[in-house]
């Protein structure tokens, strides 16, 4: 959590872009990290749908669901509930219609208390977009490698490649822009399109794999704790060696039960 007394809202996004404040953001799925974010200075905490892989153990996103997402952002909005708190609309629950969208989206915020919600697409999302902006919810857009689409783009790859994406890219940008997205996630993009995107927005973008020319940048929290070591894609640095702690620390728990040293006298009652 910043300095700042007030908790940072969606709004204040736009903000921190004008003033030049890089943004940080992180996933997070449970209170215990959550509180840990909460004191730290972490600007956004985002329930992603990533969850159905590094927490759920699927291959892909496309099975979460909305009770699993509403489940997972009011332990994090019980561990932190100060943070700027944004979750993923899972894949199905916003595309099929826009009433569809606003009551998913509206359950979301109603159910677990976060501040907004992110989904995936660009111009033919623009619509839903406004329809949820329209009536309060606030919205993060998400373009380039868009995971939920995971299939039809044919893995998880570096986008715009192609000769047009850029502008491709750059109209979906800012089509969500137009239709009042407070924020944009942009995922697996070379660089130089990140940057440009970036320039030509109001809203700031946040790029995971995308380069240092973002307004932001976002890690799933596990992957940058190295908690997920299978996981080696080029753009992920690992702040942390997590896996060997928890490997030490759970060696030394079974070594000191199996010869009796755990629990010792300071540890049990009389
Ligand atoms: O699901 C997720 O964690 C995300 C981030 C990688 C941005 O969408």
């Amino acid at each position: 959590m910043s300095a700042d007394p007030r908790p940072l809202t969606a709004p204040d996004l736009l903000a921190l872009k004008a003033s030049g404040r890089r943004i940080v953001m992180l996933t997070c799925y449970d209170a215990t990290f959550a509180q840990l974010l909460q004191e730290l200075d972490v600007d956004v905490l985002l329930v992603g749908d990533s969850l159905n892989q590094v927490v759920a153990g699927q291959d892909t996103t496309l099975s979460a669901t909305l009770e699993q997402m509403i489940y997972h952002a009011s332990a994090v909005r019980r561990g932190a509930p100060r943070a700027l708190l944004f979750v993923d609309l899972p894949f199905l629950t916003y595309q099929v219609s826009i009433p569809e969208a606003i009551h998913n989206a509206g359950r979301v915020l109603q159910q677990s208390g976060a501040n907004g919600v992110k989904l995936e697409g660009g111009r033919h999302m623009a619509e839903t977009v406004a329809a949820l902006v329209e009536r309060g919810i606030p919205v993060i857009g998400h373009l380039g490698l868009t995971p939920q689409s995971v299939h039809a783009l044919g893995g998880y790859r570096v986008q715009g490649r192609a000769p047009d994406a850029a502008d491709r890219l750059l109209a979906d940008a800012q089509a969500l822009e137009r239709a009042g997205a407070c924020a944009i996630v942009l995922e697996l993009l070379p660089a130089a399109i990140a940057r440009r995107i970036s320039a030509e927005l109001t809203i700031p973008t946040i790029g995971i794999g995308a380069g240092p020319g973002c307004d932001g940048q976002v890690l799933v929290l596990y992957d940058m704790l190295g908690l997920n070591e299978m996981f080696n894609p080029r753009f992920l640095k690992r702040f942390a060696d997590l896996g060997e702690t928890v490997r030490a620390a759970v060696s030394g728990f079974a070594k000191e039960v199996r010869e009796g040293r755990y629990p010792g006298p300071e540890h049990s009652f009389e």
